[in-house]
């Protein structure tokens, strides 16, 4: 019998480990014993039908709901389970929300560097410079209020600011959703760049055929626990299990 040599090369130590999630909202439990891990530099696409979980799972993961009493989330070398948003944030995860949570008040330029912030090793990665060659539409519009930008922009206005804090997780909740297709083709192009640039990403997004142009690994969620974990390669051939859990 051949060994394989992908079975005997050591297994990288994964970047976010996931134990056992249990939560919801009051009495409602959501997600019921959620366990996953993401590699460094991994493109993660987490999917499921609209209301399974995924929202859910990710403001789980930013400490914006505790992840119940069995419950554990390791980042890096840090236990985070219980951790405040901020820590979470400063420990070196980023959330784009849905809706992007932008300040309509604020320029655009004021509204990328607020939260800036070198990484948990002293490094900037992510300067001011760098965010305008990614997104050039944002250096047009640096003297701009982020109340004047259209819907594309403010979204690659929330990603670039997530990326001033110079994270080693991006997770982005529904990413190109309500944006034209042209903007929608910006905001792929512009996170294949974030995953060569080595950071990993978990995504949420409705349009699986660039998620899988562009993530390495899926999650379905479905009624809050996870029904599949596997390689693009292995979701893209499988239309039974897209339609089952998927519906398209
Ligand atoms: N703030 C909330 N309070 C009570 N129930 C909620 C709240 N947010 C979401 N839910 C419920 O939790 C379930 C999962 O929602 P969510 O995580 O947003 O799913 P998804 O992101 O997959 O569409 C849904 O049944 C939804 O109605
Ligand atoms: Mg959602």
């Amino acid at each position: 019998m051949s060994v394989q040599l992908s079975e005997l090369a050591p297994v990288a130590k994964p970047l976010l480990v996931c134990s056992h999630i249990t939560t919801g909202y009051g009495r409602a439990t959501i997600l019921r014993d959620v366990s996953l891990h993401v590699a460094p530099g991994e493109t993660i696409g987490l999917l499921g039908r609209n209301g399974m979980g995924k929202t859910t799972l990710l403001r789980t993961i930013m400490g914006l709901l505790p992840p119940g009493p069995q419950g554990c989330i390791l980042f890096g070398d840090h236990d985070i389970t219980g951790d405040r948003t901020a820590s979470i944030a400063r420990a070196g995860i980023a959330l784009v929300p849905e809706g992007r949570g932008l300040f309509p008040n604020l320029g655009v330029e004021e509204s990328l560097t607020l939260g800036a912030r070198a990484d948990s090793k002293g490094r900037n990665l992510w300067p001011l410079e760098r965010i305008y060659d990614v997104f050039p539409r944002l250096a047009e519009r640096r003297k701009h209020w982020c109340n004047q930008l259209s819907g594309g922009e403010q979204q690659m206005m929330a990603i670039g600011r997530a990326l001033m804090t110079n994270p080693r997780l991006l997770m982005l909740d529904e990413a190109t959703e309500g944006l034209a297709p042209k903007m929608r083709d910006e905001i792929w192009s512009i996170l294949r760049r974030v995953a060569q640039a080595h950071i990993a990403t978990m995504i949420v997004d409705k349009n699986l055929r660039d998620l899988f142009d562009l993530a390495d690994r899926h999650v379905i969620l479905a009624k809050g626990e996870i029904v599949f974990e596997g390689s693009t390669d292995k979701l893209r051939s499988d239309d039974t299990l897209i339609h089952r859990w998927l519906g398209v």
